[in-house]
């Protein structure tokens, strides 16, 4: 096998896994770079690596000869800025020279979404770093909309606000796009589904597809931080999970691209199609 130029982090997770049976498939060598590596997908043109983000030690050498990366941001963690900081610098010494890295998008120093903050630090330390990137500025997973239910209900903060999910296999898509061909180029791109839609849209659309009754409550800050009041979860996961919904009903999330076609060539699926494709 030739030496892989491509990398591939959180192979072990949905987006890097997907990205990296897409490469696969394009007998394409890549580098899986996992946590652990009896969970790496088993691949006929990857090999495998080992280490976190937090492990520059480690970081470093897996990542030798490699030109160009997928970097899927952490699980959201009070340390997960100095993950990512950590490991941009082990990128940087072992000589990558570009970056595909899953941001959010409208993400800001006072974003609304708590989450968002760290994307835009991470964004800004690449910049400060000389690392060149591509920062794909996801709206909300669509995959991520059933996961809103509890008990046939959406309840948060998100008043009449509008979101356009994204399905991360269009994610992916574009990912693939961006890695293989150096000739794409650098920056941040808002990757958007087809439409934007309420809470309460997507409430009535998972009514329809999935036959089962699903409303939306409209919940006051106050309400959604007592609603979620006996969930054993540290602050800071409560907090980005409640200011998702503010962040809806603030309009950060109402924006729509024409990333998912300029890269690929397909139009990005509609909420109701990836539903509709979970049945
Ligand atoms: N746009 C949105 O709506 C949205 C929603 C949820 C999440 N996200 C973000 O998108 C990212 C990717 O999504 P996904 O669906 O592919 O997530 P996923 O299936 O949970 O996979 C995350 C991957 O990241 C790896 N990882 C996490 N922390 C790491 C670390 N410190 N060092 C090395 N690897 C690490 C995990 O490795 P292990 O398997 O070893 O744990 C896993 O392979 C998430 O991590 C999150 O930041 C976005």
């Amino acid at each position: 096998m030739t030496d892989p130029r491509i990398a591939v982090t959180g192979a072990t997770g949905a987006l890097g896994g997907r990205i990296a049976r897409l490469l696969d498939e394009r007998q394409i060598p890549t580098r899986l770079l996992v946590r652990n590596p009896a969970r790496a997908p088993k691949l006929q043109h990857a090999d495998v690596a080992v280490a976190d983000y937090i492990d520059r030690a480690a970081l470093v050498p897996a990542l030798q000869g490699i030109d160009t990366l997928f970097f899927v941001s952490g699980f959201e963690a009070a340390d997960r800025l100095e993950q990512h900081r950590t490991a941009i610098d082990a990128f940087v010494e072992a000589g990558v020279q570009r970056v595909v890295y899953t941001s959010f998008v409208n993400c800001a120093a006072d974003s609304t979404f708590t989450f968002a903050r760290d994307h835009y630090y991470t964004e800004q330390y690449m910049e400060q770093q000389g690392l060149a990137f591509a920062a794909l500025r996801d709206n909300f997973y669509a995959d991520m909309v059933p996961r809103l239910v509890t008990d046939g209900v959406i309840r948060g903060p998100g008043g009449t606000g509008r979101f356009a999910p994204v399905a991360r296999t269009d994610v992916a898509d574009v990912a693939v796009a961006l890695l293989t061909d150096p000739a794409q180029p650098t920056g941040r791109f808002d990757v958007t589904g087809p439409e934007l839609v309420s809470l309460e849209q997507a409430a009535a659309l998972l009514t329809e597809v999935s036959g089962q009754p699903v409303t939306y409550i409209n919940e006051t800050l106050q309400e959604a931080y007592a609603s979620r009041a006996g969930i054993d979860a540290p602050q800071f996961e409560i907090d980005g999970w409640v200011s998702s919904y503010s962040a809806i009903a603030a309009g950060e999330f109402a924006v729509l691209s024409d990333t998912v076609e300029r890269f690929t060539g397909h139009p990005p699926m509609s909420l109701r199609a990836f539903l509709e494709s979970m049945r």
